[in-house]
């Protein structure tokens, strides 16, 4: 096979970006590991950014979003007790959809498979040096051959676990880690929201989100030990500390429990790679950094690579100029870096550490009274969590690195 781009991975960062290239007349071959029921049923993120949205919506991927999500416009952070809402939409001016990952990803799939152009499911990739190399080939499986497809570019849209990075030498590569020294542990539950937004609740016994995908059906999680047995947490166990962690002195709050739909753990970890590309080969979403789940960041970082991604692919076949793709790892960067420090920053504030060191503890606190008490921490926080403005190469300005608001030693008095 042979096609202009090598999409590894249908992902949020695969599957926008196959859509995206489309529009501009790009063709692409999309190679997926898993089965389409599987990457339709994996529940994963719920939260979406207003850029996010946007974008979605321009590319008329947003049509059953629009009509099925719920629409946040502030969130509630609870400590000691008590419940501070944050006025997201009146401190930035945007908003905050709610809608599943897998709902996104099921209407992702039905328009590329709408396209004619090629999804391929079960077709793992299976790796190597050509993957960097100066003529792009993947090695594929499918329909139980061996295959290969040669591209001119390959995005490396295959999640964390792929092969597209392992593929470019260590040597080109600087990763940076860290990890928290605790866990999620998430259900999906049969019952109606016990709130009408997001709540991020602090507790001495550790960390709490009530979250929700419809008016029908919540997603809570729990902080537990990295390396956590799930096998521990019956239904009844899981409820009993979601109660105790989300109390407020309110005798009128009530946590709405039902069925549980879905359990899973989930890790906490920063990564970011860098540079993001070797070659023709350019990585994507969680193919090149992970945020801890706190900000609720993934998917909309992912989506934003894309974006630059996709206009830096179209640049170079309209014009041959490389100075976009050069750019792409740079662009991103910028970005990834603003959201990996939010996303530390509400991770150390929120959770519990494990060793319950006191100093820890208040500062903790005092960020808190900050973030709550304080119209300009909250608009700060305000301005991240419903995301960073979406920055496409070659377009005027960047946000990303604004003109110091207090001017530079440089400028004149
Ligand atoms: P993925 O979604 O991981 O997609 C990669 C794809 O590549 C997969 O389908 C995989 O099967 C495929 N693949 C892997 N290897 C190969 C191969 N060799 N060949 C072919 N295909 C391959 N983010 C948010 O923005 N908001 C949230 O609220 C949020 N909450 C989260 C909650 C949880 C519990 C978790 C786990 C994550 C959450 N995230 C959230 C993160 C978000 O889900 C991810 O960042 C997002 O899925 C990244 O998209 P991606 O396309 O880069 O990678
Ligand atoms: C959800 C996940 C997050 O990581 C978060 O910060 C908020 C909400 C969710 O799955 O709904």
């Amino acid at each position: 096979m042979r096609t202009q781009v090598g999409i590894v991975g249908a992902g949020p960062a695969g599957l926008v970006l196959a859509h995206l290239l489309h529009r501009r007349g790009i063709d692409s071959v999309v190679l997926e590991r898993q089965s389409r029921e599987h990457i339709e049923r994996r529940i994963r993120a719920g939260v979406l950014e207003h850029g996010t949205v946007d974008l979605l919506t321009e590319v008329g991927l947003a049509d059953r979003l629009h009509r099925e999500r719920m629409v946040h416009r502030g969130l509630e952070v609870l400590y000691d007790g008590v419940g501070h809402r944050i006025p997201l939409t009146d401190l930035t001016g945007r908003e905050l959809t709610i809608y599943g990952q897998h709902e996104l990803v099921k209407d992702m799939v039905a328009a590329r498979l709408e396209t004619g152009r090629p999804l391929l499911f079960e077709a793992p990739a299976t790796g190597g040096a050509e993957l960097a190399g100066p003529r792009p080939v993947v090695h594929f499986e499918y329909e139980g051959r061996s295959r290969t497809l040669e591209c001119d570019l390959i995005a490396g849209c295959d999640g964390f676990h792929g092969v597209c990075r392992p593929a470019i030498p260590t040597t080109e590569l600087t990763v940076y880690e860290h990890d928290y020294p605790y866990a999620w542990l998430g259900i999906l539950a049969q019952a109606p929201p016990s709130s009408d937004e997001l709540i991020y609740a602090q507790h001495e016994r550790g960390f709490a989100l009530h979250s929700m995908r419809t008016p029908k059906i919540t997603r809570l999680y729990l902080q537990v030990a990295p390396d956590e047995d799930l096998a521990g947490w019956p239904d009844e166990r899981v409820w009993a500390e979601l109660r105790t962690r989300l109390d407020r002195h309110d005798p009128a709050w009530h946590l709405s429990e039902g069925p549980v739909l879905d359990k899973a753990v989930t890790a906490l970890r920063s990564v970011v790679t860098a540079p993001m590309q070797y070659g023709r080969l350019f990585l994507a979403g969680d193919a090149a950094h992970i945020v801890p789940a706190t900000g609720a960041k993934g998917l909309n970082l992912a989506v934003a690579d894309v974006a630059v991604l996709a206009a830096a692919i179209e640049d170079w076949y309209g014009t041959g100029n490389t100075a976009l793709l050069d750019a792409y790892s740079r662009t991103c960067l910028a970005r990834v870096w603003q959201v990996q420090h939010f996303s530390w920053w509400m991770t150390s504030t929120l959770h519990r550490s494990p060793d319950g060191d006191p100093f820890s503890r208040q500062l903790q606190r005092a960020a808190l009274h900050q973030l709550t008490g304080s119209r300009a921490a909250a608009r700060a926080f305000a301005e991240n969590y419903v995301g960073l403005p979406l920055v496409v190469p070659g377009s005027a300005g960047d946000p990303l690195t604004p003109a110091p608001i207090g001017g530079t030693s440089h400028d004149p008095p």
